[in-house]
Order: C-alpha cells, then structure tokens, then sequence
C-alpha cells in the first residue's frame, strides 16, 4: 500500500528555524471526494511567509505544532473527480509539504507548462512575481530615468523588481549580502549596480551608486538597510514596504515604528511639508473663517506678556509646558 510522507511543524522556532523544528511522517495515501483531486507534488516552494505562519504574525494565519507545514506547490493530477480537470494536467495550489495531496478544484490553479519551466510558477511567473510586478508598478510609480533601489536583490521578489524596473527605463541598484550574489545582480540580471551590506560600508556604497539620492525603495528586509535608503530618499520619493527579514526571526521588535503595522494595513505614508500647499491658502482662510464665525471652530491660547518673557516662553513649549497656541504679547492690538 503506498504512503503519503508529509512534514509536521514539531514546535515553534526560536529565532532562525531549525531541522528539528519538523517532523517528517507516513500516512495514508489520500483518497479524494468529489470535487477533489489527487495530485502529486512536482515542486514546493519555500517563502519566508512561512517564518511568519510559524510564529504566528503573519496575516495569514499560524501554523501550530502539529499541523502540516503550508506552503505552494506545483502538483501533476493522479486522479481527478472534478469535469474541470483531467490525469496529468498540471496545477498549483497551497497543498503544503506533502508528497500526495487532495485539494478541492475550486482551490486549484492551472499552470499551463508551454509558459515557462514548471518551477517559475512558483517564482517570476508565480507569487514572488506578482508581488515583485504588482509592488513596483502599481505601488511605487516608476518613471523612466528614476533611479530604483532594492534590498535581497538577488531573490525572488528583488530581482524581478530590478530587472522589470529597468524594463520601464529606470536605472535598477540592488542591495544584496555575499559578493557572489551582487555579481549575479550586476552580470546576469544586469543590474546597473549592487552593492553588499555585508561586505563593505553600505551607506558609503550607496552614495556611490546613486549620488543622486533615490527615487523609489523597494523594500524586502526592514532594520537597518530600510534606514540607510530612506536617509537618501530624493524629493518626490516612493517607498514600498514589502517585507523585513531583518526582523522575522526576532522576538524583539527593532526600536522605532515597525514597518510590519504599515505593511498589514496596507497604509499609505505620505511626508507633510507645508511649504508644498500654499495653493490651498485661499480656500483654507475662506472654509476656516466661515467655520469660526459660525462658532464650528474652539482654539487655546497660551499667552506671554512682554518680549524679555519670550525666551522663557519658548522653553516652556520645547518641555511641553504650554497649553495651546503660545503667542507673546509685545505691543497693543
Ligand atoms: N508583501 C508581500 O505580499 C510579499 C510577498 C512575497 C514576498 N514578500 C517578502 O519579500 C521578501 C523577499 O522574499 P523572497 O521570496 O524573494 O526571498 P529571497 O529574497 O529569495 O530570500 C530572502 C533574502 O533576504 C535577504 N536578507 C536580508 N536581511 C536578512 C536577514 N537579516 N536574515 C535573512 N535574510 C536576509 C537575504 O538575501 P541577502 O543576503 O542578499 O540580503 C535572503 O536571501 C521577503 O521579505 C518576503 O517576506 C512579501
């Protein structure tokens, strides 16, 4: 009777995962239902989401000891009891890390192999693609001539966000950690250039590689890199936030706003200078004045008498001392 070998999360990581966080076990060939299939897995892809199922913080859901390990795979169907697929048509689904599976066809996707090799469904032409595509094109606006930077670029999300970047005309820098994976950005993606944060000064390099300052940030990885770009944003710039390795195998949160908030509400942040909106000054005085006559608007005061108080004043406000709208009283109304 052949066995299905399926791998079981043991327990919960601590900090990066471990062989033994898993459990590899034999079980009974499923059997699908109707509008199942059997289906044989070809290829599964691994994806750091998963670091986040384990801990329980991704937006997805947890993976808890016990449970099947998740995760996308490209699977051959064996047996179908679905009128929408046949023996030997090729799927994917989120069958997890199983050798034999039954997913309901509803659940399925069909991969149609004349496309591309099976596996970069799972990669450029599967979910680190759509992300990578969707990310930059959608999110970060790029325009020809802009300069784009991105972190873990010689991933799956990073490279295709250099290379689709150039695509649009941009110039493409790449952030990336061993020298072997910035020679694969800058030889074969043909990135304009790469640079290691592992191996040299990042904050140095990167002036080097855009001294212009950056137009879009793509971001993979949080922490550190994530400050080092936004130090060297350009007027105008974009930041997407797609994800933080620097962080997913920490229990300690990084000081400082977590970026993970922004990603999971997909929020969009927006830098104020109120220099740039003086074409509202009209409307602003005429909605503001109308609203104070009709009594729609209170204010607070916190008034000083006489000049050689002012300093003392300002102190007052830098403690948080005042309470309201500090004004000082120089001469008569
Ligand atoms: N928001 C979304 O919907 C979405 C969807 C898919 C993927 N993502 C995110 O996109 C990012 C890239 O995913 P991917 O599948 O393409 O993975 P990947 O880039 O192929 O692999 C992850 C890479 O992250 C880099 N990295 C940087 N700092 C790290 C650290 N402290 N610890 C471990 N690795 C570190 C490593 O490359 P270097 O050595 O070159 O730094 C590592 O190879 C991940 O953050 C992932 O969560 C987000």
């Amino acid at each position: 009777m052949p066995e299905n070998t399926r791998i079981l999360l043991k327990r919960q990581s601590e900090g990066v995962p471990v062989a033994d966080d898993f459990e590899t076990t034999t079980a009974a060939m499923p059997s699908p239902e109707d509008g199942e299939l059997l289906c044989e897995t070809i290829y599964l892809s691994l994806d750091p989401y998963l670091r986040g199922k384990i801990s329980g913080r991704h937006l997805s859901g947890a993976i808890r000891p016990g449970d099947l390990m998740a995760g996308e795979a490209i699977s051959r169907v064996v047996e179908s009891r679905s009128p929408d697929y046949a023996e030997g048509d090729i799927v994917a689904a989120h069958t997890g890390w199983q050798a034999y599976s039954t997913p309901k066809a509803a659940e399925l996707r069909r991969i149609d192999p004349s496309i591309g090799p099976l596996s970069t469904f799972l990669g450029i032409l599967g979910m680190p693609g759509l992300t990578a595509y969707a990310g930059l094109l959608r999110l970060g606006e790029p325009t020809a001539d802009e300069t784009l930077l991105v972190s873990a670029a010689s991933g799956a999300v990073g490279s295709m966000v250099g290379q689709i970047a150039m695509i649009k005309g941009c110039r493409a820098i790449g952030i990336a950690g061993a020298a072997e994976k910035c020679a694969w950005v800058k030889d074969v993606a043909q990135f304009d250039d790469c640079v290691s944060y592992k191996t040299g000064d990042l904050r140095a390099e990167l002036d080097a590689a855009c001294p212009d300052g950056i137009d879009l940030y793509f971001d993979n990885v949080g922490g550190d890199t994530l400050q080092a770009a936004m130090e060297r944003l350009r007027l105008g710039a974009r930041v997407v936030l797609c994800g933080l390795m620097a962080q997913y195998n920490t229990t300690e949160m990084p000081p400082g706003p977590n970026p993970a908030w922004i990603i999971k509400a997909r929020a969009t942040v927006r830098g104020m200078v109120v220099y740039d909106h003086e074409d509202l000054r009209d409307a602003f005085t005429d909605d503001v004045s109308r609203w104070l006559a009709e009594g729609r608007i209170h204010y607070l005061e916190d008034r000083t008498q006489g000049l050689e108080n002012a300093a003392a004043a300002f102190s007052r406000l830098m403690r948080g001392g005042n309470v309201g709208k500090v004004i000082v009283e120089v001469g008569e109304e």
